[in-house]
């Protein structure tokens, strides 16, 4: 399996975005998460279509875009053309998951579904076939910095075993409270694509920091140092 490190710039400093945004590449990030909020969905706003096609610009990494709003089957066309690779939508906010999420791969994207902690896995049971990856949040979205929540990891877990008993490949995202010393954990549960922002951007040193995390992940995964 790929593990793949995505720092969160919720956590980044706006007023350098560019710079924040090179300074993840060299640090060792594989992927940018992008987090997207309406004030509806969710009780944050934060950025659009304009800010990610401006991203995209200083990027050389793919966008993982998670899309933290309502009727998110509206947005999939103006953010796929501001430049996001993923495309990230919530279960919880549209009734035509499997309309919407074809439409992503329509567009060319990776098409993923999130979670949200009280959201039961049977919400995603019959369309693991049409997605590249599902996030399991691991905190109530709409803000950075907050606790992990530990149920996250039997939802993990079981999501892990139903999609090797369907022999799927389908990649397992977690976001919301991980850090270098919480990461192996998630990573023994299941998940390999990893989302972190306070857990980088909240410490001095990203590449020290992504550093350890990748070699957290290496011994929870059981791959050589
Ligand atoms: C929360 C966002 C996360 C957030 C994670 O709603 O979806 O991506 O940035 O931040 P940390 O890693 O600080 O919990
Ligand atoms: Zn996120």
């Amino acid at each position: 399996m790929e593990y793949y490190i995505a720092p969160s710039l919720l956590s980044a400093d706006f007023g350098r975005l560019a710079e924040e945004i090179r300074a993840a590449e060299e640090a060792g990030a594989d992927l940018h998460h992008v987090d997207v909020m309406d004030g509806r969905f969710v009780p944050n706003i934060t950025i659009g279509p304009p800010v990610v096609a401006a991203v995209r610009k200083c990027a050389a990494l793919p966008l993982d875009v998670h899309l933290m709003i309502v009727e998110p089957e509206r947005y999939i066309e103006p953010f796929a053309e501001a430049g996001a690779d993923i495309i990230t939508i919530h279960a919880e906010a549209t009734p035509h998951l499997q309309r919407a999420v074809s439409r992503i791969r329509e567009m060319g994207k990776k098409a993923g579904v999130a979670l949200n902690p009280s959201t039961s896995l049977s919400s995603v049971e019959w369309i693991l076939q049409d997605v590249d990856m599902v996030l399991i949040m691991s905190v109530n979205p709409g803000f950075g910095g907050q606790a992990f929540l530990p149920s996250s990891l039997g939802k993990i877990e079981l999501l892990r075993s139903q999609l090797k008993r369907a022999k799927l490949d389908v990649d397992i995202q977690v976001d919301g409270g991980i850090k270098a010393d919480n990461v192996g954990d998630v990573v023994a549960a299941g998940a390999n694509v990893i989302v972190s922002g306070s857990g980088i951007f909240g410490t001095p040193d990203y590449k020290e920091t992504i550093g350890r995390m990748r070699r957290n992940i290496r011994a929870a995964a059981g791959l050589s140092a």
